[in-house]
């Protein structure tokens, strides 16, 4: 079985990997040249763990290749993955453009040739629903030859950048949008490999697939603006959110995943695709009320620690050094798309601050949003150096005990902002640390 993917981003050159390292043939396509090239010397463009290792592993083995060129990918390939950007257009409804482009020049090259076959073409994007069936009528306007044959199948991803590697050779479940029982066997095929603990493939029309994307992420963002807004009223009565957060989580019902307040939601992801399907139910004219409710919350968390840390020094940050500690989204990707952090960033700038930076992976893709407008430090403890406070932005490993006496030996104040919930409130307190963190008193455990 030959595999293709169209778009070889953070989605496309895992997917790609990872077919690869089950033994199929992969050719990853994009139109970036740079990164072609990089990725044809086994160099990975995104920071993943695991990923190197299986990259140059499969590139030496011959079973995965890179190329600018799509017709390459359009006559040697059974399944063509499009694993394209659907970042959001001018109204919030996600931008279809690349892949209704990618599909109509697939369409166009099997059009313009005697090749003959049958070809499963696979949305991996997250794309609105009724998408499919838009792919599938641009590829039929083109007039395809006769014996060239293809199916439209929806197969949204939900790895999770960081673990990116791991979730897609373990999904918990593979969702595969489709009404053809041909594709749906030739998806059973390729995935088979990836479920062989027994978690399901999932075969249901393409329109429920496509809305499941968007229900489990728009899901997954309300579970963190709900615990924002439990966390800010934690503040105003005195209880503590991490106590909350451990007292609900344990129900089953709830469970304790992405209970963890802070400073918002960012990436690539859940912005983009929570107002994407708002987008959709009000062209249904569905009024969806709690979605709404959940841009609205995490557009004031993503800004409340700015204002925090902006109103302790009296208003104005004209003069002040911010130490940053943490760019990324999140931890264990070099992602800054929408990064909460790069909000904060914004805000302390448009007071006045002159913010000294540090992540572990994430400086290269900061440095292309923010340039010099901010200074970078090659260490943690280094961009402390004469700075009036910290803040926590990111929640890596090494951010989380790290050696509080070199912290208040190198700041000009032992002031800490932490927006990720790091550290214990009462031990800060007892080292002598100003401390604010998000919904916990200052006694807090
Ligand atoms: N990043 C995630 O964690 C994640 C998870 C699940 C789903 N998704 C969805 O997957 C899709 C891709 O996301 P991503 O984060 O991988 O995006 P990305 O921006 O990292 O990658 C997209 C790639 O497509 C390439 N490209 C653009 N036009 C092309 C064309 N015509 N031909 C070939 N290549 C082309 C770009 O150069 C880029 O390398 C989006 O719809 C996203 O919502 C992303």
């Amino acid at each position: 079985m030959h595999i293709a993917i169209v778009g070889t981003g953070y989605v496309g050159l895992v997917t790609g990997t990872c077919f690869a390292e089950m033994g199929f043939d992969v050719l990853c396509v994009d139109i970036d040249e740079k990164k072609v090239e990089q990725l044809k010397r086994g160099v990975p463009t995104i920071y993943e763990t695991g990923l190197e290792m299986l990259l140059k592993r499969n590139i030496k083995e011959g079973r995965l290749d890179f190329t600018t060129d799509l017709a390459r990918a359009a006559f040697g390939s059974d399944v063509l993955f499009l694993a394209l950007p659907t970042p959001p257009g001018g109204n919030g409804a996600a931008d279809l453009s690349y892949v209704k482009k990618a599909a109509g020049d697939l369409a166009d090259l099997w059009a313009g040739s005697s090749d003959s076959g049958y070809h499963v073409v696979v949305n991996k994007s997250t794309v609105p629903v009724g998408t499919a069936d838009a792919v599938r009528e641009i590829m039929e306007s083109r007039k395809l030859n006769v014996g060239e044959d293809f199916d439209v199948v929806s197969n949204p991803e939900f790895l999770r950048e960081g673990v990116a590697v791991a979730d897609f050779m373990k999904p918990e479940r593979v969702v595969v949008g489709t009404r053809s029982e041909r594709a749906a066997e030739i998806m059973r095929t390729i995935y088979e490999p990836f479920v062989r603990q027994g978690n399901p493939i999932l075969v249901m029309d393409e329109r429920s697939s496509e809305m499941t994307k968007y229900a489990a992420n728009s899901f997954l963002a309300t579970k963190i603006s709900f615990i924002n807004e439990v966390a800010n009223l934690c503040e105003e009565v005195g209880a503590n959110v991490d106590q909350v957060r451990k007292g609900i989580g344990l129900d089953s019902r709830i469970g304790n995943l992405f209970l963890y307040p802070g400073i918002g939601f960012g990436g690539s992801c859940f912005p983009k695709d929570v107002q994407a399907l708002k987008r959709t139910a009000d062209e249904y004219g569905y009024d969806f009320k709690i979605l709404d409710a959940v841009l609205n919350v995490n557009d004031r968390q993503r800004i409340q620690m700015a204002d925090r840390i902006v109103s302790s020094f009296g208003g104005s940050l004209e003069g002040k050094r911010i130490a940053v500690w943490g760019l990324a989204f999140k931890a264990r990707t070099d992602d800054v798309r929408e990064s909460p952090a790069h909000y904060v960033i914004q805000e302390l700038l448009k007071a006045g601050a002159q913010i000294h930076a540090f992540d572990p992976e994430a400086m290269g893709t900061t440095k292309a949003v923010f340039g010099d407008a901010i200074a970078y430090g090659s260490e943690p403890y280094e961009v402390l150096e004469d700075a009036d406070a910290l803040a926590v932005l990111t929640e890596w490993h090494e951010f989380r005990r790290p050696d509080f006496d070199r912290i208040k030996l190198k700041l000009k104040n032992p002031v800490v902002f932490d927006g990720r919930n790091l550290f214990k409130p009462h031990r800060m307190k007892k080292m002598g640390f100003e401390y604010t963190s998000v919904g916990r008193p200052e006694y807090g455990d």
